[in-house]
């Protein structure tokens, strides 16, 4: 690091702290964890679908050598935990005990002195399964006659798990009886899998002794899964403690609570000895959390000259065979209702049904904010389709409907208040950058030569930083989040936040808000975070709400610390607090520069000998809450420029213009490498990324063999940029980031690619766009020229 780095203040491009420790292999994650005694646990899934269990027969398993107890759900269902609560208020098997509800479900859990012996030992575990009818379709499972999945719960005689609507339907309805121009379309965002480059796994270790439970865990809110463990296994939540260490990757898959985790801790308990689970490749894509899996229909409704007038959608959300996604209590279709997008519509309706079905459950915000990824899909899509119904440019139509700057703050027609936005000068920005009508002019020299070339647009609202409070909470836990600081007698550092970073570089940014409120260098200031008995409260990290809301902790807290160091400094420098101006890093008095005192020089005289003024405790130490007034709307505009290949129908991403807005930028390198791996991401899913199943509820996609992830050769050179339209109401003004571009790739390079296509007729493809898709779409339309 050099001098410069060593000593700066601020915001800017500082490298990454973390990074001493990630470049040289020395990063500490779960499964590096290595205890003394330490036993190793593995879990016997369901190989089917769907069935009845007749018998589960461990005998032979408890024979093998090396193992130590055998956990099945009959064991758990004495100790009440066969059954967890889900973030969705459904319940979850821990180990089924009844019925096996999707492939790849949780059966029995083995103990054993290595990895290896209790893989071997799950081989010797007979379970009688009696196969029932699997439902995959989500669409089926709403049939009067599919098979019922949750006959778990009484009473229950279909897979309808709930309805909930959004916006104004007659409203709606209005507007579209008056449109000119009406398009609708079915679309479906397929079931993708966060796929972090570190799977979910847990080491837990009961003490015996003292009755104190560590559970180190990939865990991105340690916090909430502390109070839930209490909870849910009535121990004291004193007496336990959630260390989430190094996380390589959340994306929404380490939110909630595995049932490995449970039998981890179970399994310590019972043998009296540490035990860890670490779930492999396979596991963490059948088993730990899904996204997405929306079956969407779109209207969009506009007049002749292309002013939009409104949306409606209906969804059916498949949630799989428990219903645990992870999104604030009131919502059950996560942010899905911020549909309306960046535009200024008169009227707007979703209907969300969600279903049961023999998948995996979750989910999960897969790096997006609750759904927003399938609303601006959806909305995204339709915009396009309405350009082409009106033989209108994709641009023209988006600059003439995005809501204007003098809007904001803006009501959508679904109860959102967008903070601020300057949407067509990112817009015309991006256009500039990718010198768009070059483009288009390239692409019609193209066409006429053969060539398939598509130009495709995207622009995106986010809603991210959840709560406030009042509003939004996960089981019941209000989503908030709280800073500690304290100031060493020698002016340096440690911010103890409740979030947790996942590679997002927190213990850089971090430690850049309070050096720029309190004018310390950063590499004076230390993060600390992951480990509930190190730090406050909170409700962690994801829906990239840590900035929004765990950074305003810590430029609130870093405040009070400067007003309390202004009391402090006016006793030592005897004069009133008035008097004093402050300059990053010192207050002085007003007129007399000279006579001042820095925060070093404040924090060692608390602890000294000056009498303390009226009101201030001994140190300079500060703790606070930070419940967020309102989301902060960071956005973003999009081009993509892709080459379809009319032979093979590969796609190849030629070119992709990200131009984003997330506020105040803290740290514009790490921002940059949080939209450059969420370009990335969006790629993914546009082009490869699918869990599929077939009839039988088998999953294709449970290896890196089938379900394909982005490389360095699918992607091309990011070209970024970016507009500053800081939150109002966000302390320094700074909106969140990290998933921005996995929001607004996946549409902008789906419309890039039926583009490409218009010379064959086609107006959608489902994502992932592979070129067997693309070729079937290509097929028996239009000739091509
Ligand atoms: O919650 P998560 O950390 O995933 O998302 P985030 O709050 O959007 O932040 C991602 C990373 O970008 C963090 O290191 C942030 O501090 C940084 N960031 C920034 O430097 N400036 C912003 N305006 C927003 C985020």
């Amino acid at each position: 690091m050099s001098v410069t780095e060593e000593a700066a203040v601020g915001f800017g491009r500082l490298r990454r702290k973390e990074d001493a420790r990630f470049i040289r292999g020395q990063g500490r994650f779960v499964d590096d964890l290595r205890l003394p005694g330490m036993l190793h646990g593995g879990i016997l899934r369901s190989p089917v679908a769907h069935a009845r269990i007749v018998s589960i027969d461990v005998s032979a398993a408890l024979q093998h050598p090396k193992v130590h107890a055998v956990i099945t759900g009959r064991e758990l269902e004495a100790l009440g935990l066969a059954w967890m609560p889900t973030l969705s208020a459904d319940t979850q098997a821990v180990l089924a005990t009844d019925k096996v509800r999707f492939q790849g479900q949780e059966v029995a859990f083995v103990i054993a002195d290595d990895r290896y012996a209790a893989r071997d030992a799950l081989e010797l575990i007979d379970v009688e399964y009696d196969v029932l009818p699997a439902v995959v379709n989500a669409r089926r499972a709403l049939d009067p006659d599919a098979p019922v999945i949750r006959d778990d719960q009484e009473g229950r005689t279909d897979n309808h798990i709930f309805d909930w609507e959004s916006g104004d339907r007659a409203a709606t309805d209005a507007v579209f009886a008056r449109a000119d121009v009406v398009v609708a379309q079915d679309m479906l965002y397929p079931r993708v899998h966060p796929a972090p480059m570190e799977t979910c796994g847990a080491v837990a270790d009961m003490d015996a002794v003292n009755g104190k439970l560590t559970i180190w865990c990939t865990t991105q809110a340690p916090h909430a899964h502390r109070t839930l463990y209490a909870l849910v296994a009535r121990l004291p939540e004193h007496k336990i403690r959630v260390i989430s260490p190094d996380i390589g990757g959340g994306f929404g898959n380490k939110v909630g609570i595995y049932p490995g985790y449970v039998c981890a801790v179970v399994g310590s308990i019972v043998t009296g000895r540490p035990v860890k689970w670490v779930e492999d490749r396979s596991e963490n894509l059948m088993s730990t959390s899904f996204a997405r899996d929306y079956v969407m229909h779109g209207e969009i409704a506009a007049t002749r000259d292309g002013t939009i007038l409104g949306v409606r959608v209906d969804v059916i959300a498949d949630h799989g065979a428990f219903n645990s996604t992870a999104q604030p209590s009131k919502f059950p279709a996560g942010f899905f209702h911020v549909f309306t997008g960046s535009y200024d519509l008169a009227a707007a309706h979703c209907a969300v049904h969600g279903v049961y079905s023999n998948k995996a459950p979750g989910g999960v915000a897969y790096a997006c904010s609750f759904r927003v990824t399938e609303a601006v899909y959806l909305v995204e899509r339709m915009v396009d389709l309405l350009a082409r119904e009106l033989d209108a440019d994709p641009a023209e139509l988006r600059l003439k409907n995005l809501i204007r700057p003098e809007q904001f703050p803006y009501q959508s027609k679904t109860g959102w208040v967008y903070d601020s936005g300057e949407y067509e000068r990112a817009l015309r920005k991006a256009l500039e950058i990718a010198g768009y009508d070059e483009l288009r002019r390239e692409q019609a020299q193209k066409r006429e030569r053969g060539e398939l070339m598509g130009i495709g647009l995207g622009f995106f609202t986010e809603a991210v930083g959840a709560g406030p409070r009042k509003h939004m909470d996960i089981v019941g836990l209000g989503m908030a989040d709280a800073a500690e600081l304290r100031v060493h007698p020698t002016g340096k550092a440690q911010l103890g936040i409740s979030c947790q970073t996942q590679g997002q570089g927190h213990e850089t940014t971090f430690a850049q808000i309070v050096s720029q409120e309190l004018g310390i260098p950063s590499a004076d200031i230390e993060v600390v975070h992951g480990d509930t008995d190190l730090t406050p409260f909170g409700l962690g990290t994801y829906g990239s709400r840590s900035t929004p809301v765990s950074g305003a902790a810590a430029a609130v807290v870093a405040r009070n610390v400067r007003d309390k160091a202004r009391l402090i400094a006016s006793a030592m420098l005897e004069v009133a607090p008035e008097d004093l101006e402050w300059e990053p890093g010192r207050w002085f008095v007003r007129g007399d520069p000279e006579q001042g005192a820095t925060i070093a020089e404040i924090a060692m005289a608390t602890v000294g000998s000056l009498e303390l003024p009226e009101g201030v405790e001994g140190t300079l130490d500060s703790e606070t809450v930070y419940d967020p007034p309102n989301l902060t709307f960071p956005f973003g505009a999009y081009v993509c420029v892709v080459d379809v290949d009319p032979g093979t129908a590969v796609v190849r991403v030629r070119r992709f213009v990200a131009v984003d807005d997330c506020g105040t930028r803290i740290n514009p390198m790490i921002i940059e490498g949080q939209v450059h791996g969420g370009l990335a991401d969006g790629v993914g899913m546009a082009l490869m990324e699918l869990i599929a199943f077939d009839e039988d509820g088998n999953c294709l996609g449970g290896s890196l063999m089938d379900y394909l992830i982005p490389t360095a050769l699918e992607v091309p050179d990011w070209e970024t940029d970016f507009t500053v339209t800081p939150s109002p109401h966000h302390p320094i003004g700074a909106k969140g980031v990290g998933e921005s571009a996995t929001v607004g790739s996946p549409p902008t390079i789906v419309n890039a690619i039926v583009d490409a296509l218009k010379p064959y007729d086609v107006r959608h493809i489902d994502m992932p766009c592979t070129p067997s898709r693309v070729w079937e779409a290509m097929e028996g339309r239009a000739e091509p020229p």
